[in-house]
């Protein structure tokens, strides 16, 4: 199989996004306004990758990650915060290849680890070479 195609993310992407990240089954409900100031500060911000793989032209999958700069890691880590493959594209490698996007933009950046909070895809992680290091606890303000 061709390596799948990965690109930053652009203005005209985001119905596509929108959709695939309406496939998360999760405790907030994604709203479209809400979207729409938040995507275009995503694509400006120098602190988030946001990446698609594109099949035929069309979204098939997008990556969210953050560059953190911390103290106890010597410098900036990667956080990957969301990863979603259209259900009708998956396991044809869109994951891994935006997974290695994000990757590499973080080696780029000179980050020192590239860290992901999961739970449902721990086994996909581990199977990506990712090792299991930490729980991941939350308090909700909203
Ligand atoms: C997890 C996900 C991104 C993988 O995308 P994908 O493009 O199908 O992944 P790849 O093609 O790189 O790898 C597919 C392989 O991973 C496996 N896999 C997929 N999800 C998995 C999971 N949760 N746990 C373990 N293995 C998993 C598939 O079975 C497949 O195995 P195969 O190659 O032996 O058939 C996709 O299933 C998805 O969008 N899931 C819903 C959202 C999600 O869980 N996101 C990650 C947490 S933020």
């Amino acid at each position: 199989m061709n390596t799948p195609l990965v690109r930053p993310a652009q203005p005209h992407d985001a119905d596509a996004i929108f959709s695939l990240l309406m496939q998360f089954a999760m405790s907030y409900q994604p709203d479209r306004a809400t979207f729409d100031v938040h995507f275009p500060q995503l694509l400006q911000s120098g602190h988030a990758t946001l990446f698609v793989a594109i099949l035929n032209e069309q979204v098939a999958g997008y990556i969210l990650g953050f560059e953190l700069l911390t103290l106890y890691a010597n410098g900036p880590i990667m956080e990957l915060q969301e990863l979603m493959v259209d259900p009708q594209h998956r396991s044809k490698g869109f994951g891994r290849a935006l997974v290695e996007a994000a990757i590499e933009q973080a080696k780029q950046r000179h980050c020192v680890e590239v860290v992901v909070p999961t739970r449902r895809a721990r086994d996909y992680y581990v199977k990506l070479g990712f090792v299991e290091t930490a729980s991941y606890f939350k308090r909700k303000l909203s």
